[in-house]
């Protein structure tokens, strides 16, 4: 009898193992029933939230439920936003993606959020640069401290279309990668004071006008020459029969008068 207690053990123990293979994938697997590992859905205050803070994810979970208004997903390993990753979250108001390893946000990041998004956390991350378009059509407040941003000409751009949560204009840093005489800098002053997106070919849509005013300088200077070109040759024309004309008469006169004297 004693011996075939292993065996009625295994079927629990086979489970088990399972389990653990599960949970051992970092909540990155998407689990086919309930919340992913170390989320949970609550009321707060009213407001459906859901909540991944210190998951150890490495990716937006799957399976957050679609009338989530508040989402906190801090202090994971979040590395990238791909496009669209908060799409299927149609009321979605409140989004916590600080304290992660973010170094990239995609252009269309937060697709589909325009009408209901109003707060963003971004803070403390690896931030360096982010597309101005991810913010565009946003109302928003966000909190970009504590990155180690290139003060750039997109950066500038962001902070023309998003407002800052009370309290974070001092925190924003330009960090390594920005210009020498930026580094450690608080960028809110310098934004202010210089415009990043006007000297060199930091703007794209600068570079654009860059190229316009170019061609069509060009253009101008071509027809200039053309009109120069066009008025010097007319000038050399008329010259030549007005020197002629008056001299030719008078010969013709002289010589008239000389053969008539003669
Ligand atoms: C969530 O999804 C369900 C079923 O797919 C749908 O009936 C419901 O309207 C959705 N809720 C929201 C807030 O979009
Ligand atoms: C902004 O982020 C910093 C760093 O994570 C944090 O200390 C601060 O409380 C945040 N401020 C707001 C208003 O969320």
């Amino acid at each position: 009898l004693r011996l075939c207690q292993p065996f009625t053990m295994l079927p629990p123990a086979g489970h088990l193992l399972f389990l653990l293979l599960v949970m051992g994938t970092g909540g990155t697997v998407p689990r086919p029933w309930g919340p992913p590992r170390g989320c949970y859905a609550a009321e707060e205050a009213g407001e459906r939230t859901f909540r991944c803070s210190q998951a150890g994810l490495s990716a937006v979970p799957t399976g957050i439920p679609n009338d989530t208004r508040k989402l906190y997903l801090d202090a994971n390993r979040l590395a990238s936003v791909p496009a669209g990753a908060f799409q299927h979250l149609p009321v979605l108001e409140e989004l916590d993606l600080s304290h992660n390893i973010l170094a990239h946000l995609s252009g269309a990041a937060f697709r589909g959020l325009a009408g209901t998004l109003r707060h963003l956390d971004l803070s403390a991350n690896r931030l360096v640069s982010v597309p101005a378009e991810a913010f565009m059509g946003l109302q928003i407040q966000v909190n970009l401290s504590a990155n180690p941003w290139r003060c750039d000409c997109a950066l500038q751009e962001v902070l023309r279309l998003v407002r800052l949560a009370p309290g974070t204009g001092t925190g924003i840093v330009c960090g390594p990668g920005a210009r020498a005489d930026l580094v450690g800098q608080e960028f809110l002053p310098l934004a202010g004071e210089e415009e990043l997106c006007g000297t060199g070919w930091g703007g794209a849509q600068r570079s654009t006008d860059v190229a316009l005013l170019v061609t069509m300088g060009g253009w101008l200077a071509l027809v200039v020459a053309y009109l120069a070109h066009y008025v010097w040759q007319n000038r050399e024309e008329t010259r030549r029969p007005l020197k002629r004309a008056p001299v030719l008469p008078v010969r013709s006169e002289d010589s008239s008068t000389l053969s008539t004297v003669v």
